[in-house]
């Protein structure tokens, strides 16, 4: 569904993506992490079209992201950081904004998508609410439903559990992989959040300074001991156990 060909970005001189190469399959879920300033960001915008990397190339369900960005990003739905609701239009107008620049649909059939959507994100009564009103969770379901609402293929979630509390950030992790299972849609997902990205990955990708360190399952990451991979699991376990 994604693949990423020996994919390198520079800001000036500054070469910030180094001969990145990986693919995510159908009703994958990847995770991207890694240290601050590692890449993720870049990567996730060149994958969006957002910029265009240096070199290499990255297609979109066999779509070029660079020669065709209209088609790939048809194919992608976003789900933001903070959610990046507009702040002064309600739920409704909120998920269904996208939906109506493309097409037009009568009241009820707006009501339909919308009824469906919001049962696939968990959220009851809240079509008139304004984001101003809603948790930081509810903020991410509505971002998410609103992603969800153009059918995209491949979904990509940036720092989805950012600034939740941990309750909040589990139920959202079950909701992504939820989605997936319902959907069947592709995931990837940039995240910092170790314990997290425990919970919804079926492979991480790790970049280090530019480089892609690792590609493999969680239980082949989990047991590394070297190196900066090694360093940040140590630390996840330690902080888990004085938890504890
Ligand atoms: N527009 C830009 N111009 C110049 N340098 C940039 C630009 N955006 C990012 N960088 C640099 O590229 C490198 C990678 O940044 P990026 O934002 O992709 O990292 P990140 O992994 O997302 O980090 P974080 O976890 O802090 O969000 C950093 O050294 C950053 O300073
Ligand atoms: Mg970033």
């Amino acid at each position: 569904m994604l693949k990423v060909e020996s994919v390198s970005h520079k800001f000036g001189e500054r070469l910030v993506l180094k001969d990145i190469s990986f693919e995510v399959g159908e009703r994958e879920i990847a995770v991207i992490m890694g240290s601050s300033g590692g890449g993720k960001t870049t990567l996730l915008k060149c994958i969006t079209g957002l910029l265009k990397p240096t070199s290499g190339s990255i297609t979109v369900d066999g779509v070029d992201v660079v020669a065709e960005p209209d088609l790939a990003r048809g194919k992608m739905g976003l789900v933001f950081q903070y959610a990046a609701l507009f702040d002064s239009l309600n739920v409704r107008d909120n998920i269904l904004f996208g939906l109506r620049r493309q097409k037009h649909l009568s009241r009820t059939e707006e009501d339909e998508v919308l009824a469906k959507l919001l049962d696939q994100v968990g959220l009851e009564g809240v079509e008139r609410m304004m984001p101003s009103e809603l948790s930081g969770g509810m903020r991410k379901r509505v971002g998410l439903a609103r992603a969800l609402c153009m059918e995209p293929q491949l979904l990509l979630y940036d720092e989805p559990t950012s600034g939740l509390d941990p309750v909040t950030a589990y139920s959202i992790d079950r909701l992504i992989v939820d989605t997936r299972d319902r959907l069947g849609l592709t995931s990837v997902v940039v995240s910092h959040d170790v314990s997290s990205i425990f919970r919804v990955a079926d492979r991480i990708l790790f970049l280090h300074q530019g480089e892609l360190l690792f590609n493999g399952s969680p239980e082949a990451f989990r047991s590394e001991k070297n190196g900066p991979i090694g360093e940040l699991i140590q630390k996840a376990k330690s902080e888990s156990l004085a938890r504890k």
